[in-house]
């Protein structure tokens, strides 16, 4: 029988909780967990979300925690621009942590268009998660220049790997999130050594660098500083973004209208 270890400490509540339970205690609510998951009905309802759905969906946050009901979603204008679906549709957890890496970024003097990249780096977290560098690039390659989708498709591969030269280093949430043996998946590995000998290399990496202090709850962020910086680099399409024909239009559409069934 499989044993999915840390889907039955999750039944147990907090690591405390845990510690202060007698092994006797624990004997028993393992033999309850193994009996549900006898039933594969039980077992499958674990999960309510694959993991990899985005925050729009009701996907999980990194940390594991839901991001609570689904808020009831505003109109979108006619004609939306890049500033409308910060606004309107992407999630206020999503919001903060590129503000928060494109204010950084700014703050430390980098060019106009890493601290775009920094500012729109993650935001196709809220459509989907798996592999978001590559689907982060996408979204936004039409309208922005090489540089800019180029470091986003590779910030995602770069964040496992350190970089002392440049005061990176192997992420701690990592740690909790996948388990501290992890090792990432061999196609990874590969974008990772690939973008290392690209002249690009640094385009990506420094992405990942102004990724390091974007994690502050407390700190208070706004997109008005980057309303020139968005003007000057990103090629908002005058039919508004979703409506503009390009090859990536219909994943706006998506963050337009995520409740439409087909
Ligand atoms: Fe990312
Ligand atoms: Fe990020």
């Amino acid at each position: 029988m499989q044993f999915d270890r840390r889907a039955f400490l999750a039944t147990l509540g907090t690591a405390a909780a845990i510690n202060a339970m007698s092994s006797e205690a624990l004997a028993d609510a393992l033999e309850d967990h193994m009996i549900e998951n006898l039933d594969p009905e039980t077992a499958s309802n674990e999960l309510k979300v694959r993991l990899g759905t985005g925050l729009l969906f009701g996907g999980p946050l990194p940390d594991g925690k839901a991001e609570g009901e689904l808020k009831k979603l505003e109109p979108m204008p006619e004609k939306p621009t890049l500033v409308d679906f910060f606004k309107y549709r992407f999630t206020p957890a999503t919001v903060k942590h590129v503000l928060q890496s494109a204010t950084d970024a700014l703050k430390k003097g980098e060019k106009e268009e890493l601290i775009l990249a920094c500012l729109v780096h993650d935001v196709v977290l809220n459509l989907i998660k798996v592999d978001h560098g590559w689907w982060g690039a996408q979204m936004m390659e039409p309208y922005v220049s090489e540089k800019v989708s180029w470091g986003i498709r590779y910030h995602q591969a770069l964040r496992f790997f350190p970089d002392p030269t440049v005061g990176y280093e192997y992420p701690e949430a990592y740690n909790q999130i996948f388990g501290k043996d992890y090792v990432p998946p061999p196609y990874v590995k590969q974008a990772y050594e690939y973008a290392r000998n690209h002249k690009s290399y640094m385009d990506a990496r420094m992405i990942t660098v102004h990724d390091l202090y974007a994690f502050d709850p407390t700190m208070k962020v706004s997109i008005d500083p980057f309303i020139d910086i968005i003007g000057r680099h990103f090629k908002q399409p005058k039919e508004g973004l979703g409506y503009d024909n390009s090859p990536v239009a219909h994943m706006w559409r998506t963050f337009i209208f995520p409740d439409h069934p087909l």
